[in-house]
């Protein structure tokens, strides 16, 4: 089997030589192949061609209700097998459909926004269930990315953090102090673990925390965005990042702390 990084040597007059395999036909002979794609991150209308190629081509396919609903269009259901997922059971469904699949079975995995953020706790799994190179990563458009194009905050000029992680967020959080103090913008996905309100930390306690550790949060502004390009729903919230304490935000969220300084191509000679 092939590996994506793999070269095949190629003998020319000067000798041997390393020449790279084309992608396209690696990744068209592998044995029960996964797309791993980007969704959303609220509206279809941020679906990508490629995307949509992965999920026609697919005979399974799997994700949580808010995925699949952003992928409806596109989804044939008579004759593709669709698994909609919950954290509990996705463990489960994962194996169960990689058991189940053919050789040159195809299987499509929805993910929010951008596969690659604030999702490797399960790519990695799927990683390891269908084995590296075996699987496909469709990038998508993240919801930080939509966050920043609203606040005209550039990713270039941010820290971009996410605390939407199970894992110890102690350091991160020592992250966001360093970050504002240096002057940098910050763009970040906040924790709502409703299992176990202690571990949350919502903009209200980012709001408090900030302010305990020296921050002057009355200067300091920010946008709270809720439900991003789900036109309906969408909501921005503006203001200083001590207006935060003690307000709700929806767990689908975005934060913004906008400390940009613009400078244009004038101010380089
Ligand atoms: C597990 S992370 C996934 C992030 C995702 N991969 C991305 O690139 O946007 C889930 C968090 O992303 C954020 N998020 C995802 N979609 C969003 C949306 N439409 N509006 C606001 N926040 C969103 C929320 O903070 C949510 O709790």
């Amino acid at each position: 089997m092939y590996s994506i990084n793999r070269v095949q040597h190629e003998h020319t007059k000067e000798g041997a030589k390393f020449k790279t395999l084309n992608t396209y036909h690696l990744y068209h002979n592998l044995p029960k192949k996964l797309f791993v794609i980007g969704v959303g991150p609220g509206s279809p209308k941020y679906l990508t061609d490629a995307a949509k190629d992965a999920i026609r081509k697919s005979r399974y396919i799997i994700g949580y209700k808010y995925t699949l609903i952003i992928i409806e269009s596109v989804i044939d259901k008579s004759r593709q097998h669709i698994s909609e997922i919950t954290m509990d059971n996705q463990e489960k469904a994962y194996n169960d459909t990689y058991n189940k699949m053919a050789e040159s079975d195809y299987c499509t995995v929805t993910f929010t926004g951008d596969v690659n953020f604030s999702e490797s706790e399960v790519v990695d799994r799927l990683l390891e269930i269908f084995g590296d190179d075996n699987v496909e990563i469709v990038p998508g458009i993240s919801s930080i990315q939509i966050a920043a194009a609203k606040s005209k905050v550039p990713l270039d000029k941010a820290s971009i953090i996410t605390y939407h992680v199970s894992g110890d967020i102690e350091e991160k959080k020592l992250e966001l102090v360093n970050a504002i103090i240096k002057g940098k913008s910050v763009i970040l996905l906040p924790r709502p673990w409703p299992r176990d309100p202690k571990r949350n930390f919502m903009q209200s306690d980012i709001a408090i925390f900030l302010r305990k550790n020296g921050v002057d949060t009355s200067n300091l502004n920010v946008c709270v965005f809720e439900h991003l390009t789900q036109d309906d729903k969408e909501t921005v919230f503006k203001g200083k990042v001590s207006n935060l304490e003690g307000k709700y935000f929806d767990p689908l969220s975005v934060m913004v702390i906008d400390q940009v300084k613009r400078k244009t191509y004038l101010q380089f000679p």
